[in-house]
């Protein structure tokens, strides 16, 4: 299974070929690492495949993406599917190691008003997953309140202290919640996951969380974008044989995004993790870069 393992002289990226498909890592600022592409999983295990269906248990979209070799896999309280992905890792019978589970808290009243309120739901996602740990946990969008934030991050801290938690970010956060968190946690946020897409990169948060050392996760790299820019990266995708998925993505995770594309059909799936092996042009990429 394990065939190479290559340092490529770039600063923590490490490629790891597994199988036939390669996936590239980057270190967080706590020395682990992540996978830089991953599955979105808001619609997964429900009935009709829609985000308030009812959870069925199935877990055929996840049993394709592992085969495939997805083995990031991003949840949510909010999605009710944490059982769903602790169900298809255990079934895949690979070693939990190999996977990288993420979920996240929300922030309204009825999970953090209270210590113990949080301290319970956290608990709640550990005992869904029931996968010994969770890889990451993020805060799934700022409260109002920086101090609230930064009551909620404090219990997180205790989690990654007792090793329940291996990593701790945030989600929707802008440069000044990252900035007020950062200058009162013991523990630095590892990543910030927002909407990023050909359209909306938010550049500005991109570049405040590379210079912070907080890993940026982009969500929705395809579900927003207009018709017009899509003809675009269809046309530019022809010259390189790969699709305008293909071309976002591979564009992403060249700017030092991580990516959790998902899709309900293998063949998007595949096309969704096959990005590694073409290089876009410089002027390309500038397209992109100035798509608004
Ligand atoms: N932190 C947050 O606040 C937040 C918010 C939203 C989402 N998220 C996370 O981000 C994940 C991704 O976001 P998302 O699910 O909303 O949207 P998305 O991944 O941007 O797009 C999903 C849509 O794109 C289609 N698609 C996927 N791959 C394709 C391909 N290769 N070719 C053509 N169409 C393709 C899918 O249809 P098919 O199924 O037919 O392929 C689906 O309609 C979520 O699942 C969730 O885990 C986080």
């Amino acid at each position: 299974m394990f065939a190479t393992y290559d340092m490529l002289g770039l600063t923590g990226i490490i490629y790891l070929r597994k199988g036939c498909v390669y996936m590239k890592y980057l270190t967080m600022n706590n020395g682990l690492t992540i996978p830089i592409l991953g599955t979105g999983t808001n619609t997964f295990g429900k009935e009709n495949g829609s985000f308030n269906g009812k959870i069925t248990y199935d877990t055929k979209e996840l049993r394709s993406a592992i085969e495939l070799g997805y083995r990031s896999i991003d949840t949510a309280i909010y999605y009710r599917n944490e059982a769903v992905i602790g169900k298809a890792v255990k079934e895949s019978n690979i070693d939990r190691s190999e996977f990288f589970i993420t979920s996240k808290i929300p922030t309204d009243k009825e999970y953090i008003e209270t210590n113990e309120l949080v301290q319970h739901h956290v608990e709640q996602s550990l005992n869904a997953i029931d996968l010994d740990y969770i890889d990451l946990y993020l805060i799934h969008f700022p409260h109002e309140s920086n101090e609230e934030n930064l009551r909620v991050w404090r219990i997180l801290e205790t989690f990654v202290e007792k090793g329940l938690i291996k990593s701790i970010g945030v989600s929707n956060f802008k440069e000044d919640q990252l900035s007020y968190l950062i200058k009162h946690a013991k523990i630095k946020p590892v990543l910030n996951q927002f909407q990023s897409y050909p359209g909306k990169h938010q550049q500005s948060l991109i570049d405040f969380c590379k210079a912070n050392d907080i890993i940026p996760e982009a969500y929705q790299s395809f579900a927003k974008l207009d018709a017009k820019t899509k003809d675009i990266l269809i046309e530019m995708a022809k010259s390189y044989k790969k699709t305008w998925s293909q071309i976002i993505l591979n564009y992403q995770v060249n700017e030092g995004l991580v990516v959790i594309p998902k899709s309900h059909n293998k063949q998007h799936q595949f096309e969704n993790i096959d990005i590694f092996d073409f290089e876009l042009t410089k002027k390309d990429r500038e397209t992109i870069k100035h798509m608004n």
